[in-house]
């Protein structure tokens, strides 16, 4: 009885090998198609960085590719050339053990060390002289921007001239937050009490996805932002239009909707956290909402940013974003509206 038992058990444990091993490629394969959808990928470079981080992947993947090739290939040989269930020690088996098993990898893995800190150190050095520096803040879960030379600040969309280096500091106001953009460049992280240094350099204009890549509480999934590159005299205009004040603070001479709209926003409770270039409000605890309508997401990339859905936030923001500081305004529908109206006076224009 326990002789039957003892033959028979190697060959249930190679069925569930073979099971797990095609399994395990069958995951593999569907997951490779993820690997190439453009956005926010290491694998999509459009920056200087990134395409540096790139280089270095594929070299760690060719690495990893050709030593599964070897030591599959030995697992094969070694199982082809199998006689029964015993197994015999050869002589120079010791040898092999330690060149094959220790050796080998510890020089290529140190080789791949050595090649991964001059990366780093490359990295460090900035393509060029840079054309701006922007100040980027994070806060529990979005993204301050300013702009030191013009003024401007803004929030959860970064606007860069493509083809130019951006001097890039990064503060926190709150908890650690990691500032990464994956098709432009590695991630830095924002660090309470110390300003970091980074630079991007986007190749081509375009809008590059960024995430927050250090967890930093409940929405931290939350804390997107977008980079915008566009030609320097797009740029050059965005800036000055941004360094204006709010567009809805003109309109309001001639629409009374609008004008009440920024009544409310000026003596209700937004003023206590936002600011709004041209208006009495000058809060400081949430993004400064001066040219809102010109940004394509709110809740730093939750929302699109449309009129319906900035009703909804301003109304209950708690039900998309348990957990930020914002509580529920509650705004009868007609002041409800004019806040709307007055934020969005850049789109209506
Ligand atoms: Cu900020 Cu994660």
């Amino acid at each position: 009885m326990s002789q039957r038992r003892t033959v028979r058990e190697p060959r249930r444990r190679r069925r569930w090998s073979a099971w797990t091993v095609g399994t395990a490629l069958a995951a593999v394969v569907a997951a490779l198609p993820g690997c190439g959808s453009g956005t926010q990928s290491t694998l999509n470079p459009a920056g200087t960085g990134a395409r540096q981080v790139e280089g270095l992947w594929w070299l760690l993947f060719g690495i990893a590719v050709a030593v599964c090739l070897v030591v599959t290939g030995l697992l094969l040989w070694a199982l082809a050339r199998r006689r029964g269930d015993r197994v015999q020690p050869r002589a120079g088996g010791r040898r092999l053990v330690v060149v094959a098993g220790v050796a080998l990898p510890a020089a290529v893995l140190t080789a791949v060390y050595g090649v991964g800190l001059a990366q780093m150190k490359a990295l460090q050095q900035p393509a060029g002289p840079a054309a701006i520096t922007v100040d980027v803040i994070g806060h529990t879960w979005w993204w301050e921007v300013r702009y030191p030379d013009s003024g401007v600040v803004t929030a959860n969309e970064i606007h860069v001239p493509a083809g130019q280096v951006v001097h890039v500091r990064l503060q926190t106001a709150d908890v650690l937050h990691s500032f990464w953009v994956p098709q432009l460049m590695p991630k830095t992280d924002l660090i309470a009490g110390r300003i970091n240094e980074t630079w991007l350099r986007a190749e081509r204009p375009g809008s590059y996805r960024g995430q927050c890549a250090e967890y930093c509480g409940l929405q931290h999934g939350h804390m997107a932002f977008w980079v915008v590159a566009q030609s320097e005299s797009d740029f050059r205009r965005w800036l000055a239009e941004q360094a204006e004040p709010a567009p809805g603070v003109a309109a309001s001479i001639s629409d009374p909707v609008v004008a009440r709209g920024q009544a409310v926003l000026e003596n209700g409770s937004c003023a206590s956290c936002h600011s709004v270039r041209g208006t009495s409000a000058n809060g400081v605890a949430g993004p400064d909402l001066t040219h809102l309508a010109d940004r394509s997401t709110l809740a730093a990339g939750s929302l699109p940013n449309t009129a319906g859905h900035l009703s909804g936030w301003i109304a209950d923001s708690q039900t998309t974003k348990p957990g930020n500081l914002m509580p529920p305004q509650p705004l009868s529908p007609a002041d409800l509206a004019a806040v709307v109206a007055f934020l969005e006076e850049e789109n209506r224009r």
